[in-house]
């Protein structure tokens, strides 16, 4: 049984469709553990509702980032995760933290990496008028929003879209592929050679 530990800090809709996913489809792990920066995460409701540990790391109860990293994990520590999550977790992490959890530590970004990494990625797709936007699911790196790009999702701009409308387009197929690269790590069906990750089943690394 692989132990996965989710980070979120607001609304933690990706973490649900993981949690869900996990239980229908009996993948051989189990989420351990959801970790907010935010005490008010909405995230952490859903968490307790479901028997599953929910912990507060506040990061404005911490004197630096590094005091926060290291407080994170050894939160996170205690719950001795296979898989370290990132879901709509919204602080950046030193290299140190990154370091102690490389190649088993997974992101969902709300853009086609390397297209726009950081935040407002909708918006800044429809200010470059991009036609295609998605969803990137990557292992995760020092560098923000790097990293080998395990799955990626396509939606296509909309005439009258927003942001919001974007997000919402996109954010569907974010429920789909982060619970499915999820599930390919924790059966072990995914390869990382030079910066790229194969999926060992020749499985579609896209949606579209
Ligand atoms: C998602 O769009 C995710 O890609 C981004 O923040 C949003 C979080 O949503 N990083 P949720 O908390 O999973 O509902």
């Amino acid at each position: 049984m692989k132990r996965i530990v989710i980070l979120i800090s607001g609304r933690g809709s990706n973490m649900q469709a993981i949690v869900r996913r996990c239980a229908e489809q009996q993948w051989p792990a189990q989420v351990v553990a959801v970790i907010a920066n935010r005490p008010d995460a909405q995230g952490l409701d859903f968490a307790r509702s479901h028997g599953i540990a929910a912990a507060v790391v506040d990061h404005r109860a911490q004197p630096s980032r590094e005091a926060f990293d290291a407080q994170l994990a050894q939160v996170v520590d205690r719950f001795a995760p296979d898989l370290l999550l990132l879901a709509g977790f919204m602080r950046i992490l030193g290299p140190d933290f990154v370091r102690r959890y490389q190649g088993r530590m997974l992101n969902i970004h709300p853009s086609l990496l390397p297209a726009f990494p950081g935040l407002h990625t909708h918006r800044r797709a429809l200010q470059a008028g991009c036609k295609l936007v998605g969803a990137t699911v990557h292992f995760v790196t020092p560098e923000l929003d790097h990293g080998p790009i395990v799955m990626q999702s396509a939606v296509p701009v909309l005439a009258g879209d927003d942001e919001h409308t974007l997000a919402d387009r996109v954010l569907a197929t974010e429920h789909v592929i982060y619970p499915l690269a999820v599930r390919w790590y924790v059966e072990g069906r995914l390869q990382q050679h030079d910066g790229l990750v194969r999926q060992l089943d020749g499985a579609s690394q896209v949606l579209m």
